[in-house]
Parts: structure tokens; sequence; C-alpha cells
């Protein structure tokens, strides 16, 4: 593993066994309520798509294992994090879940057969990726011909543009990767807009099936924090009125693709 992927696989090792359980945590401020409709754009989105293995890459701590409880399926969820897959393992095993099988590994060394599943879920995940085509063929690779992928990317967003001008002009132009300190460790979180993720998938032999996008942040750096029930209020009449349209505002984008 390189240096910056052991990085990255620290933080989440780090973060597991920290403040991640409270990103999915009942009380709705601007942190959870990105976590939690993040996930139920997912499941809206997955709909009544037909499966029976489905593999989560990057699954966490199995916050997507509901899929289980939802249908007749074989979910596989895989996580280079021993600390996130540890987590995942407790809630499976606190809900006697059946049909899960939870792996350390790295996703871009997957240890299933070619066209193995039926849908695939990569959910805050690609951000992490310098070159995401070793994700996506790997991707391609254990999803079989007519499967169906959902990959959500973290966007250059409005909201980013206002902290990104209050921070000074030169940061407008660092577009493509955030960089954030967290725990003390350092992690890009890099950026891809509806148009660049459907590209990339669509010269990967993926088509578009559907879309959604979820967090819409209308307010600007720095008052979202002074006014959040004012910004949740606003983008929850957004999610309802027009799910697919001022996508510029919104945190997040979420592809559903079916492999050629
Ligand atoms: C932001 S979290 C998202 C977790 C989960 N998908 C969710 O939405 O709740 C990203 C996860 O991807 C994992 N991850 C990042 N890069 C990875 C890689 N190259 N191989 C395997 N897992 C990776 C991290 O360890 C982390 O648990």
């Amino acid at each position: 593993m390189n240096i910056v992927r052991f990085q990255i696989k620290k933080y989440f090792d780090k973060l597991a066994n920290g403040d991640w359980q409270k990103f999915y945590g009942t009380e709705i401020n601007r942190t959870t309520y990105n976590f939690l409709t993040r996930k139920s754009a997912v499941l809206k989105l997955l709909g009544d798509t037909a499966f029976t293995k489905v593999l989560d890459i990057g699954c966490g701590s199995g916050e997507y294992l509901d899929i289980v409880k939802q249908c007749e399926c074989q979910y596989y969820g895989i996580d280079f994090s021993e600390e996130m897959i540890n987590r995942a393992v407790e809630k499976a095993l606190s809900q006697q879940l059946s049909n899960t099988h939870l792996f350390v590994c790295e996703a871009e060394h997957l240890p299933f057969n070619e066209n193995y599943f039926d849908l695939i879920l990569g959910i805050g995940l690609i951000e992490y990726f310098e070159d995401p085509i070793e994700l996506i063929s790997e991707i391609k690779r254990v999803l079989r011909p007519g499967g169906v992928l959902i990959m959500q990317s973290f966007q250059y967003s409005f909201y980013d543009v206002s902290q990104s001008l209050s921070c000074g002009v030169k940061s407008v132009f660092r577009k493509r990767a955030v960089m954030q300190e967290n725990i003390g460790l350092k992690v890009f979180h890099r950026r891809h807009s509806k148009n660049s993720l459907d590209t990339l998938l669509q010269n990967n032999d993926f088509m578009v099936l559907d879309y959604a996008y979820n967090n819409f942040r209308v307010i600007p750096y720095p008052f979202e924090s002074f006014f959040p029930k004012t910004y949740i209020r606003i983008s929850e009449r957004l999610t309802l009125f027009f799910p697919k349209r001022f996508g510029y505002f919104a945190a997040n984008y979420i592809g559903k693709y079916r492999r050629n």
C-alpha cells in the first residue's frame, strides 16, 4: 500500500473509533443532514432495481447494511480500514443480519471473480482516488454486464466557491481537490461534478440510468453556520420540489449507471 493510501486508511481507522458514529446520529445538524440525506437519496435511487448480490465498496461502518433488511440478497462489504469493518461486523451481529460478508481489503484489488455482482455501491469513495480509473476498472471487472453501479461524488458547489472567495481569490482555482486536516491527518478529498463523473463512467463502458443530488447548500460561507435550520429547510424544499435541478448548490451528486 502506498503512503497516501496508508494515510487515508489511518484516517478512517481513527475516525471509526471517534466521531464517525455521530455522522449518522439522530440529532439533525449540518453533518448528520449531509450523511442521512445522502443515504436516503441512494436508497431512493436504488428503487426497485433487481439484484441478488451487492458489493458495497468502502462500506465503512456498514450504514448501507439496511439493504439486506429490504430484500433477499447477499451483501458483501469491503473496506481497507480494519476498524471500520469491526464496526460493520458489530452492526451486523447486533441486528442479527444473515447474508452479510464483510472483508478487509483494498478496492483496487477485489477478491472476487469476474462478473460476480449485479449491484455495486461506491458511496463516499471516489474522492479518495488520485487515479479513479484504477477503481472503475476493478468495478467493471466484478460487475456483470447489465449490472448496476451507484456512485456518489463530492461536488465543488456554490458553498465551496463562497468559502474559497472568502479565503482568498487564489484558492478559487483549487477546484479539483480539497485538503482537509482532521484528527492530525491530512487527506485530499477530490471533487467530481455530475458532468465529470458521468463522462468518466461513460468513457469506461457505463451508461447513465438516473441521478440524484443531496444537501443543497444555498446559504454562502460563513453564514450557513449561523442559520443551519434555514439552510436545511430550504434544502428540504429543493429536494422535494426540484430534486434534479439546482445541482450547483448540492454537496453531493449520485449517479446510477448500467454496465454495458
Ligand atoms: C467516507 S467513508 C464512506 C463509508 C460508507 N460508504 C458510507 O457512506 O457510510 C469512505 C470509506 O472508504 C474506505 N476507503 C477509502 N479508500 C479505500 C480503498 N482504496 N480501498 C478500500 N476502502 C477504501 C475508507 O476506509 C472509508 O471507510
